[in-house]
């Protein structure tokens, strides 16, 4: 590989279904987000993930700390969530020493990248058998890697103008936004969204893994703007995109 190529992508990027991604950053740090790895259409192999660095945690719906204890437990990594998140992972057997509360305007810098907790807009309850446990609010994760490539996941939220924030504070250069509907923004918010982001990729998720959650890549793409309709890239769970 000539320096030239090495410089010509700066992270790849695995969508593992649903709200489930693996970022490997080109220093070699790997980021899990919601890690719902046996979710309906997450590659077989993503429940034997072993590697991460990092473990970003959006919100309490079982559909987004998935496996997050197992991961965090055999990985080493640390995790990162909203502060009753962690309080309830540590209670569920996540070392102290791995978790790491914070809220939303922090930021946390670790192994060399920021992680910023924004806003969502959505419930964040924590379904336990029949329970439901307080996991405060729902949130969305800015992060920025080793060279500046700045990441956007909206976790599971409707459209707002402080996506607008957002883009000013943080000028995301790829955005992961839900667009199945239902429990989230569907295709056309979702466009929306994306007039406010303004930014140089866009990916679709939380979309496809039940029947309800209907909304697709391609109707986002029918409801964006001539300018922006080219940004989206359609991943394929399991199939590994550089950015
Ligand atoms: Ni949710
Ligand atoms: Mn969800």
């Amino acid at each position: 590989m000539s320096p030239r190529s090495r410089q010509s992508f700066h992270a790849t990027i695995t969508w593992l279904g649903h709200s489930a991604f693996q970022i490997e950053t080109t220093k070699g740090k790997t980021i899990l987000i919601d890690p719902w790895l046996d979710n309906p259409k997450a590659p077989v192999w993503a429940k034997d993930i072993a590697k991460a660095d990092i473990v970003l945690v959006t919100h309490g719906h079982s559909d987004h700390v998935g496996n997050t204890i197992n991961v965090v437990k055999r990985s080493g990594a640390t995790v990162i969530a909203i502060f009753e998140i962690i309080l309830y992972l540590q209670n569920n057997g996540v070392p102290s020493s791995q978790a790491q509360g914070m809220n939303k305007g922090g930021t946390i810098n670790i192994h060399g990248l920021k992680v910023t907790m924004v806003d969502a807009k959505h419930s964040s309850g924590i379904d336990v058998g029949n329970n439901v446990i307080y996991g405060g609010e729902a949130a969305g994760f800015v992060i920025q890697i080793e060279n500046g490539f700045t990441i956007y996941h909206a976790g599971d939220t409707s459209v707002f103008t402080d996506m607008k924030l957002i883009a000013q504070l943080y000028k995301p250069d790829l955005v992961l936004l839900p667009i199945g509907g239902c429990y989230t923004m569907g295709p056309s918010d979702g466009a929306l969204a994306c007039t406010f982001l303004k930014p140089k990729n866009i990916v679709g998720m939380h979309y496809g893994t039940f029947p309800r959650l209907s909304g697709t890549p391609a109707e986002l793409k029918k409801c964006l703007p001539p300018p922006l309709k080219k940004r989206v890239r359609e991943l394929q769970p399991g199939m590994p995109v550089r950015f």
